[in-house]
């Protein structure tokens, strides 16, 4: 009986979808100046197949009243990470006048520092072995390498994207970088080097609601350590093991904020083990077009369903 109404509310639902909805994208000023603002591209069309229309918004334009927008969403906002409290202010402010925001409000700001993966490894998933300092705290790093033995080390800030300021080192010139890179106020992440980024690659999986999406294992340049690809990454698509896959979803299911629209689970393997390199919320490259038009379909229709079926089952279930 239950699941009877739940069928005929889904159906009246999305009879009651039709009218186009226009999207706010978030992105930024430097947007044009990065390939990858490609993949993003590559949802326009599948978005006016679900009556969604995709329109680019500067995250910091404060001329922009987003109110006029059915849904906000978080694409390629890249800059954020040299004005993360200004991105927070703004996504607050976006989320108070009660527009869908996706990702979620609690899910970007516990995304935004990459302190959450102490938290997520309380929660039983296995990492890379980390230690983050308060450089106006902790103006050495002697202990810290003591406490984590390794030929070698990743020194990294705790707010980042593209691999900005992220060093590869020995022991003996951790402090040093260590003194001249960061600021008193920032908090900086140390971790073990894991040979394996350059023998293997990364592997990112892309989930759209909880489903796995698409695959690919991105590969760092001859004499580098950073697969993006502005440091001469490459990228090719696979096909995830079901070991993989599990490791991925535990991920997921430790989210604060619940099952995120969109997610990308990164992970070096080391051994039988995949550990967490980053879970990535905010903005990252979905590589869509690697795997179009599916990835882009899938990612439109969960959009359309947010803004569609689920809110007014609930509305409904609510009364
Ligand atoms: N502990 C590590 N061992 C080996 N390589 C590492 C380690 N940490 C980081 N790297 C390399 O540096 C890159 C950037 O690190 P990370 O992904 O943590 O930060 P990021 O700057 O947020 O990058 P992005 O958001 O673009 O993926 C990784 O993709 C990987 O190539
Ligand atoms: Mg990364």
């Amino acid at each position: 009986m239950k699941l009877l109404l739940l069928i005929s509310l889904c159906c009246f639902a999305e009879l009651n979808g039709g009218e186009v909805k226009k999207i706010a994208v978030l992105i930024c000023e430097k947007f044009e100046r990065v390939p990858t603002h490609v993949d993003n591209h590559e949802l326009i069309l599948p978005f006016e197949q679900h009556d969604l229309q995709y329109e680019e918004v500067i995250w910091d334009d404060p001329s922009i009243d987003l109110s006029q927008y059915a849904a906000v969403l978080v694409r390629a906002t890249w800059d954020y990470i040299d004005k993360r409290e200004q991105f927070l202010e703004r996504i607050r402010q976006i989320s108070s006048i009660s527009i869908p925001l996706f990702n979620s409000l609690e899910t970007l700001e516990w995304n935004s520092k990459k302190n959450y993966l102490l938290d997520l490894e309380k929660r039983g998933v296995p990492i890379i072995p980390t230690r983050i300092l308060l450089k106006k705290r902790d103006s050495h790093v002697e202990n810290t390498i003591q406490e984590m033995p390794s030929k070698e080390y990743i020194i990294k800030p705790a707010v980042s994207g593209g691999a900005h300021r992220t060093f590869r080192t020995n022991v003996d010139g951790i402090q040093q970088l260590y003194d001249a890179n960061y600021t008193e106020e920032e908090e900086v992440l140390i971790q073990p080097f894991i040979p394996e980024i350059v023998s293997e690659g990364e592997w990112f999986l892309i989930f759209f609601e909880g489903s796995f999406s698409h695959a690919v294992l991105s590969k760092p340049a001859a004499n580098d350590f950073r697969v993006q690809r502005m440091h001469g990454g490459t990228v090719s698509s696979i096909t995830p093991s079901q070991e993989i896959l599990k490791a991925a979803r535990k991920v997921l299911e430790c989210i604060p904020g619940g099952i995120p629209l969109y997610a990308r689970v990164d992970f070096v393997r080391q051994g039988d083990r995949f550990l967490l390199m980053e879970l990535e919320l905010i903005e990252p490259c979905l590589f869509i077009k690697f795997d179009f038009p599916g990835a882009a379909e899938r990612f439109s229709k969960v959009i359309y369903n947010r803004l569609t079926t689920y809110p007014k089952l609930f509305r409904l279930v609510g009364d």
